[in-house]
């Protein structure tokens, strides 16, 4: 399905010109340690693997700093000695799974294929609402903000076949008359916008994230289905890309407990540097990093990047969403899968989920409360301790009558801090053009190219949105290696539509 771009615009489309850069810092050896480095390995990367093998090419290396595959598909354990469970702290859901006669998503194929254990989860139909005075009901409420959500995403298609320009959702819930004001309305619009893209609606795309959901949710519009699944398989969701990998991947083609801190690239090659000192040389190389990483420097280019892929980077969102999970001795709680606290405070700690269910972790004493946006950014600044206080302290708001025992156990991920994520999944601000969004996926000289979740236009935020980029990045390296020359992807050197205030 091609992408229809956003804007009504004149866009000068400045193709690649060639950079007369020496091979940097080092001196270039000839020799080569693999064809293909593949910096990271995430979903992202083990896909891209994949595919190389599929097309032939062995030859390749995948550089990653942790002590296994998976990335941001990370597993806990979590809770008492006796009583511990795997949790899933990064990715949970398949999002979106499949339509006969329509799309999979590729991530349900492999978790099928590799039975990881997955469990219907019922995001609409089982929920209980609390506000601070404890249980109220305000399912009505809830059932609006779903119907708003689905209009705003409609009307956002109208202005594209309109040819309209992008704006924030929160214009787009205004302009349909959608303005929660009361705390209840608030939590339930949070649960609908907030709690999928980690950001408010005030600082997300209209139109991008309508097309997310559609392509995703939607099976009229391409997407896969409207069903989620949560995994609850013991051995992690990092399943799926592990059993994977150990079908193609030698123990060689895979360098664990690398940090890369440097890649230098040329014309004719690329160099990267661990934190250990080591050097690896490679023709081509896939960075799969986040774009969080990418926007934080946290590995240095040589030569710097083009200043049209820097902003590419700085103008996309790095979001962060934050699961925090108890262990208690008892459960005390509600028999839904979710439940929906209303603060006084939009964005306080308003959505919770139960482990503790039939089908779930029965008898587990698990539940767990997600943050998002500039909520998880406070939180990651804050103790442990601190945390813990404030969300026992909202348990109490919503059961009264309930003498909130202590926690066995407590735990959640600092997502934004860690120098390898920087945040979760990428978000797409309205001020991001899809001009911008090439950018942010266009090689450099043939040799450097860049594949992840946030690569991906239809599904930036996504497991399958890494898979697709994995997938479709490395076919264009092996078509490199194979086809005896680069395709480079198209990039413009400026992303343009300013006008003179005085000028028509
Ligand atoms: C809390 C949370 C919840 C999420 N929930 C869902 C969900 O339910 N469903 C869904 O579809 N998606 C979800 N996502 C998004 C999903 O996890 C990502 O879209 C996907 O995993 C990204 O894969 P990737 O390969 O692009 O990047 P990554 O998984 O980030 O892979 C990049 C790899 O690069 C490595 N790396 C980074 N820096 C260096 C360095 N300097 N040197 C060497 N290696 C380095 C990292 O360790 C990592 O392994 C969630 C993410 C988070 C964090
Ligand atoms: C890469 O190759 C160079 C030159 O042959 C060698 O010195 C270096 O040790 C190799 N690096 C790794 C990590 O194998
Ligand atoms: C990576 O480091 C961990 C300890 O941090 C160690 O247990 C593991 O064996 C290492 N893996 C490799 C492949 O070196
Ligand atoms: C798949 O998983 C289920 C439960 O997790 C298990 O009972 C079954 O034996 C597994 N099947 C295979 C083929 O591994
Ligand atoms: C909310 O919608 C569901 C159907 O999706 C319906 O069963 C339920 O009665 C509705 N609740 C209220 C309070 O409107
Ligand atoms: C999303 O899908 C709905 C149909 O379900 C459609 O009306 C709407 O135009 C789509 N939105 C976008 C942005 O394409
Ligand atoms: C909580 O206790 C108060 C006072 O004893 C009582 O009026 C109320 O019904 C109780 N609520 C629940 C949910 O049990």
């Amino acid at each position: 399905m091609p992408f229809r771009p956003f804007y009504v615009l004149l866009l000068l489309a400045a193709i690649s010109t060639s950079y007369a850069i020496p091979f940097p810092r080092r001196s270039a050896s000839s020799s080569t340690n693999a064809s293909v480095l593949i910096l990271g390995g995430g979903v992202a990367g083990v896909i891209a693997a994949r595919t190389l093998h599929e097309q032939g090419i062995t030859n390749y290396l995948i550089i990653e700093a942790r002590n296994e595959l998976g990335g941001r598909l990370t597993s806990h354990k979590f809770g008492a000695k006796d009583h511990q469970y795997t949790v899933e702290v990064g990715a949970n859901w398949v999002q979106g799974t499949e339509t006969p006669g329509g799309n999979t998503n590729p991530i349900w194929t492999l978790a099928n294929k590799h039975n990881v254990s997955t469990v219907y989860s019922d995001y609409f139909d089982s929920m209980t609402t609390y506000d601070y005075t404890g249980q109220m009901d305000y399912l009505d409420l809830f059932n609006k903000s779903i119907d708003a959500y689905t209009m705003l995403t409609d009307v956002a298609g109208a202005r594209v076949a309109r040819r309209e320009v992008d704006s924030t959702s929160r214009t787009g819930y205004s302009l349909i008359g959608s303005k929660p004001q009361t705390p209840q309305e608030m939590a339930a619009e949070y649960y609908q916008f907030d709690w999928e893209y980690a950001q408010t609606p005030e600082e997300t795309s209209w139109i991008a994230s309508s097309w997310a959901n559609n392509f995703t949710f939607d099976p009229s519009e391409g997407g896969f289905s409207d069903e989620n699944y949560l995994c609850i398989d013991q051995r992690g969701f990092k399943t799926i890309v592990q059993a994977e990998a150990s079908e193609f991947l030698d123990q060689h083609q895979v360098l664990y407990n690398a940090t890369i801190t440097d890649i230098a690239y040329s014309p004719s090659g690329v160099q990267v540097s661990l934190a250990d000192g080591r050097v690896i040389n490679g023709q081509y190389s896939i960075v799969t990093f986040s774009l969080g990483v990418l926007q934080h420097d946290d590995v240095v280019f040589e030569p710097t990047l083009p200043d049209w892929k820097v902003e590419a980077i700085q103008s996309m969102t790095m979001a962060t969403y934050s699961k925090i999970f108890f262990q208690f001795p008892d459960n005390f709680w509600f028999d839904t899968q979710f439940a929906l606290y209303a603060d006084k405070e939009r964005g306080r700690y308003p959505v919770w989920q139960s482990l503790d269910l039939q089908g779930f972790f029965e008898g587990s004493g698990i539940l767990f409360v997600t943050v998002t946006g500039d909520f998880s950014e406070r939180i990651e600044a804050l103790p442990d301790s601190q945390v813990q206080l404030e969300i026992l302290s909202v348990l109490r708001n919503m059961f009264p009558n309930v003498t909130i025992p202590d926690p066995i156990d407590f735990y959640y991920q600092r997502w934004h801090s860690d120098p390898l994520f920087r945040g979760s999944y990428s978000n797409w601000p309205a001020s991001f053009f899809s001009e911008h969004h090439e950018n942010l996926r266009a090689d450099i000289h043939g040799r450097l190219w860049f594949a992840g979740e946030h690569t991906s236009m239809k599904w930036f935020g996504f497991l399958h949105g890494a898979y697709f980029e994995g997938l479709d990045v490395a076919t264009r390296v092996a078509d490199c290696i194979n086809g005896g020359g680069c395709i480079s992807l198209q990039h413009f050197n400026e992303v343009k539509n300013a006008r003179s205030y005085t000028v028509g």
